[in-house]
Parts: structure tokens; sequence; C-alpha cells
């Protein structure tokens, strides 16, 4: 089954806040897999060669074509607007949101393959399709999961690495310096060591990469069972898929809070490349920094409460209103609150963008999963009264720019019901998450 999405590839070179590009749009196809097509490696051996032409032909006949003016503004808002790089997996419109390959998350919820039927799509299927742009099937889904779980492997070294840390440093610091720990097992930065041809790149890279992705879950899952749960490590499951199986490594088992780990995980994977920690990754990645060095740059980059701490922050800051007024917060308190939280030189985490000017679907599709599993939730009732109280005042304030709420002011209370209460590991999560798309750097 072939269908259809429109995207150019001049159209998707895009920077931190770039708007819509004027340079029109052309064709692209997105596939959906049939079972007996090749495996993930093996596609890309095959894709990598055209992707490279295409490469070499887009510099060839656009290569002097202009993509904008630069303003004053554009500099001091830190390349704000322009168009200045090439991301071809996902695309950020200011008003729809994220497409991963073309797709919303809505039809990822729709197209990609599921643990159950109507379940959650699985992190491995947005893998697949962010590397090939095409949707695999549930067979190509599984056999990713099992070859994720045979990679799964760390050396005990790691651990007694993490227990040398200071139990106290934050999560994030322990899976970054975890991170360069593992980046030992490098294959890429053996290769080039050996003098591999720069057409082989890709190999060893695509093999620290999946090796990354696979390891991270016991790594980040260590960190949390060492900090919050006494050091008692869960090991993986034999037969569980990639975010299944790293809600399970967590200690959580409950069969909603895999399908939310899925999710999460899908939905944090990706948001084009002018956010720190893509761009750092990148950045990182073009001085031919293997995937372990340019992942850990990146998540010290997600460690930032502007950034992937927000999650973090969100949760911390809704249990302070809830400290100080109750979970039967009225709207009067709840302004007065957000009033005292912006007077005091604060913002609302959760609220802005760089990019988005409208609510983030990567809030809306969490609000539906709460909506389903977990209505009557106070914390939850508690986010979505803030929906209503918060844009209001930051329309107020007259500076925001975008003053809906983004992926961050939902995720914590999702956690927080199926028991994940530890607002300080959030960003681990997103961390694992992300390095879906960073490790391909
Ligand atoms: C995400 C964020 C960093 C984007 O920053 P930005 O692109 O500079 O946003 P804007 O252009 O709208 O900022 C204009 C002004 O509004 C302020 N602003 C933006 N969002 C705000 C918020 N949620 N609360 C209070 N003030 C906010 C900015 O701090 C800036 O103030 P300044 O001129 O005094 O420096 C910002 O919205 C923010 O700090 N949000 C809260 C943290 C958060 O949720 N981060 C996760 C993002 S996914």
């Amino acid at each position: 089954m072939v269908f259809f999405r429109s995207l150019s590839a001049l159209s998707r070179l895009r920077s931190r806040s770039a708007q819509q590009s004027s340079l029109g749009t052309s064709v692209r196809w997105l596939q959906m897999e049939s079972s007996s097509d090749l495996d993930l490696r093996s596609q890309l051996k095959e894709m990598i060669p055209e992707q490279q032409d295409r490469l070499k032909k887009l510099k060839a006949e656009h290569g002097k074509v202009q993509l904008g003016n630069i303003t004053t503004d554009m500099v001091l808002g830190g390349m704000r607007g322009m168009i200045g790089l090439l991301w071809e997996t996902s695309l950020l419109d200011p008003d729809e949101g994220i497409r991963f390959r073309g797709l919303s998350i809505p039809e990822c919820q729709k197209l990609l393959p599921a643990a159950k039927p109507g379940g959650e799509p699985l992190p491995e299927g947005l893998l697949w399709l962010l590397l090939t742009g095409k949707v695999p099937n549930k067979a190509h889904v599984d056999a990713l999961s099992a070859e994720l779980r045979d990679r799964a492997q760390v050396p005990d070294k790691l651990y007694k690495f993490i227990d040398g840390l200071d139990v106290t440093a934050h999560p994030m610091t322990q899976l970054s310096a975890g991170v360069m720990f593992l980046q030992v097992q490098s294959e890429f930065q053996k290769a080039y060591e050996n003098g591999i041809h720069k057409s082989k790149y890709w190999e060893t890279t695509y093999e620290d990469s999946l090796n990354l992705i696979a390891r991270l879950p016991a790594l980040a899952a260590y960190i949390y069972r060492r900090i919050y749960k006494e050091g008692q490590s869960i090991p993986m499951h034999d037969s569980l898929d990639y975010g299944g199986n790293f809600a399970h490594m967590l200690g959580f088992d409950n069969p909603k809070m895999h399908e939310l780990m899925r999710l999460y995980v899908t939905i944090h994977s990706d948001h084009e490349g002018g956010n720190v920690s893509a761009h750092t990754a990148h950045l990182v990645a073009s001085a031919l920094s293997d995937p372990y060095l340019s992942f850990a740059a990146a998540l010290n980059g997600l460690a930032g409460p502007l950034h992937g701490l927000a999650n973090q922050e969100v949760l911390l800051w809704i249990k302070s209103v809830v400290d100080e007024c109750g979970e039967n917060v009225s709207t009067e308190q709840l302004k007065e609150y957000i009033w005292r939280t912006l007077n005091s030189g604060k913002v609302v985490p959760g609220y802005g963008h760089g990019v988005l000017r409208q609510t983030d679907p990567r809030y809306t599709c969490q609000r539906e999963f709460a909506l389903k599993h977990l209505p009557d939730d106070p914390l939850f009732q508690l986010v979505s009264k803030l929906y209503e109280v918060v844009p209001p005042i930051l329309t107020e304030l007259g500076k925001v720019k975008n003053p809906w709420p983004n992926v961050d002011a939902h995720s914590g209370v999702l956690l927080n019901h199926f028991g994940l209460t530890e607002a300080r590991y959030y960003t681990v999560l997103f961390g694992v998450s992300r390095s879906i798309e960073y490790a391909r750097s």
C-alpha cells in the first residue's frame, strides 16, 4: 500500500524556529512495508546510496537558491526563524505541531504497529519510520524489538561506574556520564582509527546508534532504581517490546503504564532540528564525533530547565500549587499563584515554545490518554484547569509569543498517576526517547 504526503527536500531545510517555507511543496511517498521487505539494516544499505545521490543533486541544482533574509532579531534570537539545517525526519509546523516523516501524531497512532490492537504505537515503529520514511508492519517491528533486546546487554563495569557517582547527582548527570562510559564501545571510533572509507561511515554509525538505543533503558532504569529503590535493579524482560521493557525495568508492570511508556517514547523521540539538544547532537556529530559523544552532548542540553528539564519543573510546580492551595484549588487561587510565579521572575513551566504557536499536539494526545485511563485523577484535573487559566494570563503579559501548553505540561501527571512520582527523574525518560532521533546523528 502506498499513500501520499507533501514535502519537498528544500522545504525541509529549516532551522530552530523556521516558519512555513515559501518554497512550496512537492511530493513525497510514504510506503507501507509488506512483510517480505528487508530488515532495517539491509533497507538502509539499499537506500543510503540513493539518498547520497539525492543530496548531491540538491546541492548541484539548488545550491545557489536563497532561503530568506537574515535580520538582527534572528541573530539575537539564536538563529530564530532562519532556515539553517537539513532535517529530514520531522517537520515542526508552528500551528499544526510535529509531523514525523509527514505523519501527524494521530496518524502515527493509527498507522504504526501497536503491542495490542488499538494500542499506542510502538517506538520501534517510529524508529523504522524515521530512518526509512516507510511505515513498518508488525513483523518488522517485532524483529526490531528482538534485535534491540539482543543488543541491550551492558557491562557490569557500567553499573560500578554509576555507583561511583554521588547518589545525589542529578539523574541526567548520571545518564550523561553513563553514556560517556559506554563510549568505549563505539564501533565508529574503532573503524575511523582503522582508516575506514567515508562511504562506509554509516555502517558503524548504525551499529553504534542501535547499540546505544538498545542499552539506554537498562542504564536509565539502573539509575532510577539506584536513587529511588535502594539499588534493587530489575533485569530486562526476555520478550517485551522497547517501551514495555523500559517500564518493566523501572519497576512498573501495570499494562497501562507500558502503554504510556510506548506513547511517551514515541512522542518525545524527535521534534525537528532547531531545539537545543537536537541541534547539539548534530553539531557535535558533524565533527565526526561518534553517536555516544554526540548523544551525551545532546543530553547535557536537554538537562536545561527551559528545555527537557521543564517536565520536572512542571510536576514540582503543580505539586507546589497543591501544597499551598489543596487539590480543589479555585480559579481565583490559581490565578493568584500564577501571577506570583511570574512576579517572582520565573516562567510558568510547560507553557510557551520557541516554534509552536498553538497547543502542542503532544500535549493533546497525552490529554486523550488521561481522559481514557485516569479521568478522575486530581492532578490531571488541575492540569485541565491550568489550560483554562494560564493562557489568558500569559497573553496579558504581552510578550509571550505562545501562551499554550507544550509537551511537558502534561507528561508528569500521567507518570505520577502510575507511581513514577519522582519528578527529578523525568528528563531521563525524555533523554532515552530522544536517542531514537539523535542516535542517527
Ligand atoms: C520554551 C521557551 C523557553 C521559549 O522561549 P522563547 O522562544 O524565548 O519564547 P518567547 O519568544 O515567547 O519569549 C518572550 C518572552 O516571554 C517569556 N515567556 C515565554 N514563555 C513563558 C512562560 N511559560 N512563562 C513566563 N514567561 C514566558 C520569555 O521568558 C520572554 O521574556 P523576556 O523577554 O523577558 O526574556 C519559553 O516559552 C519558556 O521558558 N517556557 C517555559 C519552560 C518550558 O516549558 N520549556 C519547555 C519547552 S518545550
